[in-house]
């Protein structure tokens, strides 16, 4: 047994029916068996968060809402995916989800109740503009503003990402993001939202995670709409790097409040090993799936991801393109999960695609992950792994923080998405109480690594968990709880979790041992 699950089991079996305290962690911890990526107590007890820190949770709209035709929405490439036999587990869909789209009231109201201070959640294109241009449609307009008016009277700020993958299946059909218009399409969009909301949204992002749009959607063909191309991966991925300072422009331009940042994933990379090559591929995964849209951003041109000459004409990238991607970001959002151990695969033979499963989609491909970045991206298990099958290493956001704080000298940055996947429901024997401790176990060594890094100088002002309720996770539907809150599909009951309670202490105190 590992230090953590030595923790987890002794936590319950102290914690009954009360909740778990500071001192229970540290008895439970003293003399823990060795693993390399545990945080020790002392860390965790040093934590502070300043004053006014902004304790969060993140949700997406195909996740959470539900009514996934109600009042004039359009069909999604989500829609269409799950509604395609064989592409998710189960053969379940977003249909109904959480079903947010009704019960919102009740979810605000228990964000609230965790002391939470942001809500980052998405908008749904095709609520917007059914088929993603043209007039908005005003009830999708409607349903937005009730719901931050809601977020606004629970004194909660409202947080919009305007694309969280539910692109307008009328778009798909016109190209997709291979086709370079979507940045005008997706430009008139995010000006909509502005004009209709941004008298009370004031911090916006487009796209969450557009690597993972444009690879896993166009060259892992895992997401929809299922391509394996690489040349239309990095054509998907210059129209997105565009349609994000496009969209910046237009809703700077549209709303006078508005600050504009991201929401990019990112998995601090090691090389396997230290020869020269492995350290060039893992800054190869750097500047690919970590900062390839933030480079673009903040400096108009993409950083050097690539062996060899970087594929611009592949791209699409026409003379001038420079100037369009440029649009500087007023902080920097991105998330944390864990990290990737990266190899050199630029002396192997094969370069095609192979085979892609899971969340690890980067690894196991014949000839390394792509023809242009030639890597190979590993998830370690040295750590313990979360029933979502990451590793879990709570010293990589520390790295990762620092990391970029430094290269993008001291941005204000926002953690906006940061999680683990565990499937704990409720204990009968404990009337329905739902003991998650390897959950709080795994926010409190990560939140102290983020405490460790801000204590040295990073200018975090949020973190927002992923995610508040239990709810659809994409190709593995209902298979993977993240929620603070349980999510009982059958009946739609909502029940906090321990680590809810947990995470509403920590909100209130601004410190872990709580
Ligand atoms: C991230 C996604 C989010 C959620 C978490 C678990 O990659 O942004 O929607 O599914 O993973």
């Amino acid at each position: 047994m590992n230090r953590r699950e030595f923790a987890a089991r002794s936590l319950a079996a102290v914690a009954g029916a009360a909740f778990v305290s500071g001192g229970d962690f540290a008895a439970a911890q003293t003399g823990a068996a060795s693993d390399p990526g545990a945080i020790p107590d002392s860390v965790i007890k040093a934590a502070r968060f300043p004053e006014g820190f902004l304790w969060g949770v993140a949700t997406a709209s195909y996740q959470n809402e539900g009514a996934w035709n109600a009042d004039g929405k359009g069909e999604s490439i989500w829609d269409r995916f799950t509604h395609t036999p064989g592409k998710v587990r189960g053969g379940v869909t977003g249909d109904v989800a959480c079903d947010q789209y009704h019960l919102y009231p009740q979810d605000i109201a228990l964000a609230k109740q965790l002391h939470v201070k942001s809500y980052r959640f998405s908008i749904s294109w095709p609520r917007i503009q059914p088929a993603g241009v043209g007039a908005p449609n005003m009830k999708g307009i409607d349903h937005y503003s009730r719901f931050v008016d809601a977020l606004l009277e629970a004194g909660i700020r409202p947080w919009c990402t305007m694309y969280h993958w539910d692109l307008p299946q009328a778009l798909e059909e016109r190209g997709g993001w291979p086709n370079r218009e979507l940045a005008g399409y997706f430009a008139d969009y995010a000006g909509i939202l502005a004009k209709h909301l941004g008298d009370r949204i004031t911090v916006w992002a487009p796209f969450n995670m557009p690597w993972a749009i444009a690879f896993m959607g166009y060259a892992a063909g895992a997401f929809p709409p299922c391509r394996t191309s690489f040349s239309d991966f990095l054509k998907a991925a210059h129209t997105l790097a565009l349609a994000q300072a496009e969209a910046h422009r237009a809703v700077k331009a549209a709303s006078p409040h508005a600050t504009v940042g991201s929401a990019y994933e990112m998995a601090p990379a090691y090389p396997k090993t230290d020869s020269e090559d492995d350290r060039a591929a893992a800054a190869r995964y750097h500047a690919m799936n970590n900062v390839f849209f933030l480079e673009a951003t903040m400096k108009g041109r993409y950083p050097n991801a690539f062996v060899g000459e970087p594929p611009l004409e592949v791209m699409g990238f026409k003379a001038g393109d420079e100037k369009l991607l440029y649009a500087p970001l007023d902080w920097v959002g991105f998330h944390y999960y864990t990290r990737r151990v990266v190899q050199d695969a630029s002396k192997e033979k094969f370069q095609s695609g192979g085979a892609f499963s899971g969340t690890e989609i980067e690894n196991n491909s014949p000839g390394g992950r792509d023809p242009y970045t030639r890597f190979r991206a590993a998830m370690p298990t040295e750590g313990p792994l979360t029933e979502a099958g990451l590793e879990v290493w709570p010293r990589g956001m520390y790295d990762l923080v620092t990391k970029i704080s430094h290269d993008y000298n001291h941005p204000i940055i926002e953690i906006t998405e940061s999680g683990c996947g565990y499937l704990d429901g409720p204990d009968e024997e404990q009337q329905g109480r739902i003991p998650d401790l390897r959950r709080i176990v795994w926010y409190r060594e990560t939140l102290a690594e983020l405490a460790r890094a801000m204590a040295e100088g990073a200018r975090v002002r949020a973190f927002h968990a992923w995610t508040l309720l239990d709810n659809f996770q994409w190709a593995e539907g209902y298979t993977e709880r993240y929620g603070l809150i349980y999510t009982d599909f059958r009946n739609q009951k909502r029940t906090i979790k321990d680590s809810g309670y947990w995470y509403s202490r920590v909100a209130a105190a601004n410190r872990l041992d709580v």
